[in-house]
């Protein structure tokens, strides 16, 4: 028997196999959900973001994909009455989306442009609340929303720049959110995932370097694996997480607790310094 059998999710955010949403996916499937994911909308007959996502998520048995582009309010209803026709009601969603121009980014956070700004808090940021405001209305017996941030949104992670307001402001919205929806009993939470390489990654400076940092200073002196944030995706969706709302919960191999590096900071350096 499956943890999620006889439930059904969303989940908003899967691009291609390396995606966070995929590995959360694949896991939630594997305990017995059902699940219907978005595609960003294809710009040209050749529908390669379509594509991508069917090819994953067919061989699942995923009964809806569609698109959805989460700074479009129309697409957002459209693809909820979807979901709301093809199942009637929700258990839970999963939102795992961010976007930036790659400039504002990439620059400073002194010299993002307002532009960039309202861009990168529109789909990182207001996204979750609009996506929680249409999905709640379908969760009738009380439901689970989770959303992926990173710890840059909590402390200067060089690189990370502007996205690490993004993720302060999601954080704060994971609380505010939470309060809102109590009520209702449908709980709001947040994973803290620790550097994974995907393509919203790609964006982030030298990620072969940060991953290599992340291992060096963790306590577990180790990056997380991709089914690890699926079996955390799974804890945060499900009952065993039944008076957790609210939070976000670190699963970064201990990266977080660190004040200073530890001793295999030499050995980091070292390599840093040979190349
Ligand atoms: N990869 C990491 O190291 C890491 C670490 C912590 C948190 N996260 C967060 O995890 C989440 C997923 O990112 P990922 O690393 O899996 O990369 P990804 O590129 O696979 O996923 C990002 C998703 O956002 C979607 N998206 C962007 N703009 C959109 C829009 N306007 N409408 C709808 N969808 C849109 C993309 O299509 C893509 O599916 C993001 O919030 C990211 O910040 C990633």
């Amino acid at each position: 028997m499956g943890l999620f059998d006889g439930k059904v999710g969303v989940i908003l955010g899967v691009a291609n196999e390396y995606s966070i949403a995929w590995q959360i996916a694949k896991y939630l499937h594997a305990e017995g959900a059902d699940l219907a994911f978005n595609h960003l909308p294809d710009k040209d007959e050749r529908r390669r973001m379509e594509r991508r996502v069917r090819r994953l998520v067919e061989p699942i048995g995923a009964k809806l994909i569609k698109p959805c582009d989460v700074s479009k309010d129309e697409d957002i209803q459209e693809f909820f009455t979807a979901v709301k026709d093809t199942y009637g009601k929700i258990d839970f969603m999963v939102h795992s989306i961010a976007f930036a121009p790659r400039e504002d980014i990439q620059c400073p956070t002194l010299e993002a442009s307002r532009n960039g700004f309202h861009i990168a808090m529109d789909i990182s940021v207001y996204s979750l609340i609009a996506t929680a405001r249409a999905a709640s209305a379908l969760m009738e017996s009380g439901g689970a929303i989770l959303t992926m941030t990173y710890f840059g949104g909590e402390r200067v992670v060089p690189g990370y720049n502007l996205m690490g307001v993004c993720k302060a402001a999601l954080e704060c919205a994971v609380r505010y959110l939470a309060y809102d929806l109590g009520p209702r009993n449908i709980r709001v939470n947040a994973i803290s995932a620790g550097p994974m390489k995907t393509l919203a990654a790609s964006a982030v400076g030298d990620f072969d370097q940060m991953l290599s940092l992340h291992r060096t200073i963790a306590p577990l002196g180790r990056n997380v694996a991709q089914e690890e944030l699926g079996k955390a995706a799974a804890f945060l969706l499900s009952d065993l997480s039944s008076a957790v709302t609210g939070e976000v919960l670190h699963v970064d191999c201990g990266y977080n607790i660190m004040g200073a590096p530890g001793k295999s900071f030499k050995e980091f350096v070292d390599k840093l310094q040979a190349r």
